[in-house]
């Protein structure tokens, strides 16, 4: 049985490097590459993702899994295997019996209707004309539904597709979680809403973006952000991206009117890279598909422990602040730490889920939610999705788009068949708040603890030690439970939110 299973950790292996040489020229194409070389650099990533899917494929990690005792009816395999094996063997068979159910023929009719969707879709956003998309959204929708009928057609489709983001979850137990998010939200809100409003003209100072990069490679250096094994870039739209176990780029962009974006998304994106680089459950699964996140959420709910809980804290910028002032130049100047912690707080409104606050963040999401598992399920047709998204958009944010484009034209994400994938967003900040109440018992202080260098190593082995380390060996909903001794609930991401909010609206 040990042979059997090292054979299938070095074919998965093998099939790990491909997905990563092509990991390298799509990060490349998103930071260095001059625009002329997109049309070779799509076939080279067409063939390189061809190859991963064939490695991912192969015959003999049937007859291994089978071998193993791993089948659809029983995932982790032989009952005499240790833990780690068997639960290696639940996440490959996972990802193969939903490989192998898929016909070619099928993969490679979404990946062109999905190119030409996305093109589209970039052409009527700019145009405001959900008209001229519709079709290609209608097309994905049918391909994506025949797939998820290969893969399960006893199940709801939605709950085939949310196992891509957040293996365990279906609709029924989203629903519920956003269910309770949605009144909370809505009530804090309407409590904000009746505050004064708080002026954050400071962070719209001008900031050149020598700077803001100058700012950034400060913050990672408080953050621990290995410098030998990781690195930042400039791109369009900041994005993480692992190209070796010990390879991990982070992105950022720069806006002058605008310098704690950068700030903001390079702790995001320095989050998510920690998480990559601690993905380590034992030394024999290293570079396999056990070294991966628990799920998509969880991923994201490490970028935005540091980004929001750890960087948008008083705690985190009152040790800082002259180290701030001095990194900016004039930006800050005659400026309080009072005034730039509210500034980073502002909760209002708006119509863009990518420049919502910690607030609102969770209504465009609950918002995408019910549209797109209606678009699923059939309730909804995809030519009512503008009338339902703006009467949406009005009852949860008090908000209503002017036009398609800053409606339901704005997220990339349904162009390419990513239906499931937006509760992953909201997740994480819930994720994220349960696990830092279970670090309060852990470390004593911790809410102060950000104001010092090791005050953050702390927080950072303590995850390393219950969430890196575990990588998949865990589904999202058992990690939670280990860690947090309990189902994850919206109660601590709303204690949070009326906590921190109370003292910037002083209610
Ligand atoms: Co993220």
């Amino acid at each position: 049985m040990h042979e059997k299973l090292e054979r299938l950790r070095s074919l998965d292996r093998e099939r790990n490097l491909v997905a990563r040489i092509g990991a390298v020229l799509g990060w490349d194409q998103e930071t260095f590459m001059p625009p002329a070389g997109v049309a070779e650099r799509a076939e080279q990533l067409a063939m390189i993702e061809g190859l991963a899917h064939e490695k991912g494929t192969l015959p003999e990690i049937g007859e291994l899994l089978a071998a193993l005792g791993s089948t659809d009816a029983n995932p982790p395999g032989d009952p005499s295997l240790p833990p780690m094996d068997r639960a290696y063997l639940r996440v490959v068979r996972r990802g193969y019996s939903r490989a192998v159910k898929i016909p070619k023929a099928l993969v490679e009719e979404l990946a062109r209707a999905g190119s030409l969707a996305q093109a589209a879709w970039a052409e009527a956003r700019q145009k405001s004309d959900f008209k001229a998309f519709a079709p290609h959204l209608s097309k994905m929708l049918e391909l994506r539904l025949k797939v998820a009928a290969c893969i399960d057609p006893a199940k709801k489709p939605y709950d085939v597709f949310l196992d891509d983001f957040e293996p365990g979850s279906t609709e029924e137990s989203i629903a519920k979680v956003f269910g309770e998010l949605r009144t909370e939200l809505v009530a804090l809100l309407g409590k904000i809403r009746s505050r004064p409003q708080v002026d954050d003209a400071l962070i719209h100072r001008h900031c050149p973006e020598a700077a803001q990069v100058a700012l950034s490679e400060w913050v990672l250096d408080e953050l621990a952000f290995p410098r030998d094994r990781a690195r930042l870039d400039k791109s369009a739209h900041p994005f993480t991206t692992t190209l070796g176990a010990d390879d991990v780029r982070i992105t950022s962009r720069y806006h002058e009117d605008f310098f704690v974006s950068s700030l903001f998304s390079a702790m995001h994106e320095c989050g998510h890279a920690l998480y990559e680089l601690g993905m380590a459950p034992a030394p024999e699964y290293a570079r396999t598909s056990l070294a991966d996140s628990a799920s998509f959420g969880v991923h994201e709910s490490q970028s935005r422990m540091w980004e929001n809980v750890v960087g948008r804290s008083e705690a985190f910028w009152k040790s800082r602040w002259p180290k701030l002032q001095a990194t900016l130049g004039d930006t800050l100047r005659g400026a309080g730490v009072e005034d730039f912690v509210r500034a980073i707080n502002k909760v209002e409104p708006s119509l863009i889920r990518v420049e919502a606050d910690e607030v609102t963040y969770g209504l465009h999401i609950i918002l995408r939610f019910e549209i797109e598992s209606a678009l699923v399920s059939g309730r909804l047709k995809v030519e009512d999705v503008p009338a339902a998204w703006n009467a949406k958009c009005r009852e949860l944010l008090g908000v209503e788009p002017a036009n398609d484009a800053e409606g339901c034209l704005q997220d990339v994400h349904w162009s390419f068949g990513g239906f499931g994938y937006f509760p992953s967003y909201s997740l994480g900040n819930l994720y994220a708040a349960q696990f830092w109440e279970a670090m309060r018992k852990d470390i004593p202080g911790l809410d102060a603890s950000v104001s010092t260098k090791a005050g953050l190593e702390a927080i950072l082995a303590w995850l390393r030690r219950n969430i890196h380390s575990k990588a998949a060996t865990l589904l999202p909903d058992e990690l939670v439970k280990s860690v947090t001794g309990e189902e994850l609930s919206p109660r601590h991401f709303v204690k949070y939110l009326r906590e921190k909010y109370g003292r910037v609206y002083g209610f």
